[in-house]
């Protein structure tokens, strides 16, 4: 990954390609150049904004305007960026201003060896922001490219940090942490279906505990069967690559919460025998973004040693409609003895969860927090920019929206009305993996809530539209695996290790 280094050089003095600078929208009139670009500004003269409003610039954000720097800087290039409205006499930048213009300058700074970011950047918070908006948007997915073409930006340099103060070190260890295990998940949501198969992935969390210092456990085929995990066997079945469920647990020796994080990994959703249509299948590699946002969410917990037990449950399967499918019509014994008839198999994603659900309940955590590309509903009711967060518990879904929004993860509280519980009762089965279509994503909250251990707390994010980004690239958001949801959840590992969650 691009590396990031601290500097307290001034921004014109910093031996780099290209200097990034802030320009925001004056109340009137052209953009007006930010905090941190002072010496740059100095260089051009004072007239770095005026050149920059004959050129075109506003100061809105994801504006980026290039040039040649003059004598005086030592890059060679300056690279402006909008950050918006300018802030309140007093007020500081908002972070995520902050993150998507650090994240559009490392983007168009792809084949640079080192980029001095003197951006608005005057305490920890706010190095932490543009250090973290600048390594996700230099991210690049290459690994199946032949020519690979530029590469990403090699170095960020945060220019205004105080790299020998605890606090900022701090700062950029937190975004470099963060920022690794967010590319992590987009890299294992990227790797094609014929490579990231449910042995593959368990193998890779295997690795990684090896790595980090966490307790890995897989169970394949044999003692999903044995274990009586019908949910997990009945969507994987169909397949020739067999389903698997994954506990990856870190551990701290102080900590006196816990916290269970489950994953749908779907690492193909085909459909099954209820096939998607062209149209609906191109990108269903990506029905493994939970368990991905899981799975790096724990190493993140354990790279920053939280003072917190953190559990991540991996239910991974491929839904093909093979000779051995499941049937729509069939029923399924779940691992917590209900049992379910399949009334569309592509429906299956509630089906693996439940039963990591059930097991991850056993282990009476404080909380559970599951994260699910579950339902194309949850598309259309919020748009593909934001993920749903539904819950058996008020303040705690008010706490994942909050921690989300503080993250710069777009999300919304959605209900579980009680209404759409009884349209999922089966005439054969205790219940059916299917309801009805309006409010589909509720209804698939509501199916997941049976399968939540007695009196726990638990929350389900359904990532559906933010996992994987089919637009262009924006801001520090990548073209397809975004990442989503890992920043949340080590954010709440963070609040729940200092006693502020739960
Ligand atoms: N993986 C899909 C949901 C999905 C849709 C993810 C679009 C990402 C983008 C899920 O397994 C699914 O197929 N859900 C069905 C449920 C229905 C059959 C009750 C859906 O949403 O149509
Ligand atoms: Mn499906
Ligand atoms: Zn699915």
């Amino acid at each position: 990954m691009t590396a990031l280094t601290l500097s307290t050089s001034a921004a014109a003095a910093l031996r780099a390609d290209a200097v990034v600078v802030g320009v925001t929208k004056a109340a009137k009139g052209g953009p007006r150049v930010a905090p941190g670009a002072e010496t740059v500004d100095a260089a051009f003269g004072g007239k770095l904004g005026s050149t920059l409003e004959t050129l075109g610039a506003t100061g809105a954000e994801g504006e980026l305007t290039k040039l040649p720097a003059p004598d005086g800087v030592k890059a060679a290039v300056v690279v402006a960026v909008g950050l918006g409205d300018t802030p309140e006499e007093g007020a500081g930048f908002d972070p995520e201003a902050l993150r998507k213009a650090a994240g559009t300058a490392a983007r168009a700074l792809a084949g640079a060896k080192k980029a001095a970011f003197a951006l608005p950047a005057g305490d920890p918070a706010d190095v932490e922001a543009v250090a973290i908006g600048a390594l996700l948007g230099a991210y690049a997915f290459t690994a199946y490219q032949t020519d690979s073409g530029k590469g990403p930006l090699g170095e960020v340099a945060v220019v205004g940090a105080k790299p020998r103060d605890k606090s900022f070190k701090a700062a950029a260890e937190r975004a470099t942490a963060v920022a690794e295990e967010v590319n992590r998940a987009r890299d294992l949501v990227n790797t094609p279906p014929n490579d990231l198969t449910p042995k593959a992935f368990a193998a890779a969390v295997q690795a990684a505990g090896k790595e980090y210092g966490l307790t890995v456990e897989v169970l394949d085929e044999k003692a999903l069967l044995k274990g009586g995990y019908g949910g997990i066997m009945g969507v994987g079945q169909g397949s020739a690559t067999p389903p698997r469920l994954v506990r990856v647990a870190y551990s701290h020796a102080k900590a006196t919460r816990s916290l269970a994080f489950v994953g749908k990994g779907i690492t193909y959703d085909s459909g099954g025998i209820s096939l998607k249509p062209p149209g609906h299948n191109e990108t269903m590699k990506c029905d493994m973004s939970g368990a991905a946002a899981v799975f790096a969410a724990v190493v993140a917990a354990a790279k920053l040693g939280l003072e917190v037990n953190v559990t991540g449950w991996l239910a991974l399967a491929e839904n093909m409609p093979g000779g051995g499918a499941t049937r729509p019509g069939d029923v399924l014994k779940m691992y917590s003895g209900k049992t379910v008839e399949v009334l569309n198999t592509d429906a299956e994603g509630r089906l693996v969860l439940a039963d990591a659900l059930t097991r991850a309940s056993e282990e009476a955590p404080d909380a559970i927090v599951d994260v699910a590309t579950l339902t194309g509903a949850m598309v259309l009711a919020l748009g593909d920019g934001r993920f749903g967060i539904m819950a058996n518990d008020d303040d705690f879904r008010t706490a994942v929206h909050t921690a989300a929004l503080a993250e710069g993860e777009d999300s919304w509280p959605m209900p579980l009305p009680q209404q759409l519980r009884k349209t999922f009762d089966s005439p054969t089965a205790d219940i059916a993996n299917m309801g009805v279509r309006p409010g589909g994503g509720l209804v698939a909250g509501l199916f997941l809530r049976e399968f939540v251990g007695e009196g726990i707390t638990w929350a389900h994010l359904d990532i559906a539209g933010p996992a994987f980004n089919e637009g262009g690239p924006s801001g520090y958001t990548p073209k397809g695996g975004t990442g989503s949801a890992v920043r949340t959840l080590v954010a709440l590992a963070r609040q729940t290790a200092e006693g502020d969650l739960l």
